[in-house]
């Protein structure tokens, strides 16, 4: 079934989300493992095949032409007994082997000295040594830190001692080969960080520019960057035009037809003035007084937006706007309650934002007593809760009262009037921020209104 083929992860999938937990979250980071991890994994092959093969190699060319050297060396003492005090040996040794060699005569070979715990060139000359010549012999690759010192029993009484340089016997500076490995890889790296850090950058600002729209804060966004990320850039920008021109669109037809409808009903008003003043026409006129109202609050919520996206958003300090709202209500006889909690400032445009909390404090003065205002500023969010003691809004009718000129006081007081778009506007301005409103159940026994924005 394709349903079932589609939920079931092959162990391939499951062992690369295991290991993209492990891997770090930044595009950044990321790009840098791209590069580094392959450049590691190819050093190490090569300095290991280096060292294995290359280093030993050279090693026991080296130490079997040394070894070779003093087999012949033995050979010619042997051949010619008559050189004893074997100055012709050394002379020949010393200038065309760079070679230093002495005989001792009746002494023996040390004790075998303690060997390196892992020393490749001790190991090669060694067995370089048993192969060759075959005689008993001692070695000291420590002791000098420069020399080498062979010493082979030729007879019962008498011992060759030779001193080789070390780089004879011994790929000395193959370790240049590895300082030059890991320079240059240490440059490659440096390179590659410079470019990746400008690369990333105008990925950053596209996501930076993209998260300002969401909240409507202005942006200074022009595309730069590889070809791809300037399309993304591009498209965004006409993203951002498209919604521009559709709110302006909106904006204009709603105006447009609430101004030719207002037109229209002042024309009733003044026919109506001139009837004769009959019960049927007073309420004629209480119903035009009506509509000429809904009107009016249809225009500044059309307007309201279209202004919105004007203004811009700036540092404004919360607790002054509260405690602003919080008088205004007390004004008119209710007990009301402020509470802030974390940073005050926050980044808003202060004339919707008001708005927004006019509209809530508005609507639970209207239905309640007592009010409270709770505001949390302590992560990147900011949580507002405006509660009150009124009757509430029963669950199911919660997303309904967002609707424009959608009221539930109809039944409740009529006269009071509403137009129904408090609510409206209030979301519209929430959402403008990025944010959002919703409905509870307040602690105080009313109705309890959330308002979540990035700030
Ligand atoms: N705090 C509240 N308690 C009980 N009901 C409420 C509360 N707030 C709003 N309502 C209900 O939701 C409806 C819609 O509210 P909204 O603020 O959108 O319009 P309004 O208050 O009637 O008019 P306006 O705010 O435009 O003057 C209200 O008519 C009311 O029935
Ligand atoms: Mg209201």
């Amino acid at each position: 079934m394709k349903i079932g083929a589609t939920l079931n992860y092959s162990p391939l999938d499951h062992a690369a989300r295991w290991f993209g937990r492990f891997l770090p979250k930044g595009l950044y980071a990321r790009a840098l493992i791209i590069i580094i991890a392959p450049v590691i994994l190819l050093q190490s092959v090569v300095a290991y095949v280096f060292m294995e093969r290359h280093y030993e190699l050279v090693t026991r060319r080296l130490s079997s032409a040394v070894t070779a050297d003093i087999a012949a060396l033995i050979d010619i003492y042997e051949s010619y007994p008559q050189d004893r005090n074997t100055s012709t040996l050394s002379r020949i040794a010393s200038e065309r082997l760079q070679l230093d060699v002495d005989i001792l005569r009746n002494t023996d070979l040390p004790p075998p000295g303690p060997k390196p715990f892992f020393d490749i060139l001790d190991e090669t000359l060694s067995n370089e040594l048993r192969r060759q010549i075959d005689r008993p012999y001692w070695i000291d690759t420590v002791g000098r830190s420069s020399y080498v010192e062979v010493r082979i029993k030729l007879d019962q009484s008498d011992v060759m001692r030779v001193l080789a340089r070390r780089s004879q016997a011994y790929a000395s500076n193959s370790h240049i080969f590895l300082v030059w490995m890991g320079g240059s890889s240490f440059v490659l790296l440096g390179i590659a960080i410079l470019f990746l850090r400008n690369q990333i950058r105008p990925i950053l600002r596209l996501a930076e520019a993209a998260e300002a729209l969401g909240k409507g804060r202005e942006i200074d966004f022009r595309p730069r960057g590889a070809r791809e990320v300037r399309q993304a850039g591009h498209a965004f920008l006409e993203m951002k035009r498209r919604i521009e021109r559709n709110m302006e669109q909106r904006t204009t037809m709603l105006n447009g037809v609430s101004h030719d409808l207002r037109t229209i009903l002042t024309r009733f008003k003044l026919s109506l003035v001139f009837l004769e003043q009959t019960p049927e026409v007073e309420d004629l006129k209480r119903d035009v007084d009506e509509m000429s109202r809904m009107l009016e609050g249809y225009l500044a919520f059309a307007r309201g937006e279209g202004g919105d996206a004007g203004e811009q958003a700036v540092e404004t300090d919360l607790r002054q706007l509260l405690e602003e709202v919080q008088s205004d209500a007390e004004r008119q006889g209710h007990v009301t309650e402020l509470e802030i909690v974390g940073d005050p400032m926050i980044t808003v445009r202060p004339d919707a934002f008001r708005r927004l909390l006019f509209n809530l404090v508005g609507n639970a003065a209207r239905h309640g007593d007592r009010i409270e205002i709770t505001a949390n500023h302590e992560t990147r969010w900011l949580v507002l809760h405006v509660d009150d003691d009124g009757p509430g809004i029963p669950s199911e009718m919660r997303e309904e009262v967002f609707k424009p000129f959608v009221r539930l006081d109809e039944a409740r007081n009529q006269d009071e009037g509403g137009s129904g778009l408090g609510l409206a506007i209030a979301r519209d301005v929430a959402r403008s921020h990025g944010g959002d409103i919703v409905l509870g159940d307040s602690p105080l026994g009313g109705l309890r209104a959330t308002v979540r924005l990035p700030a």
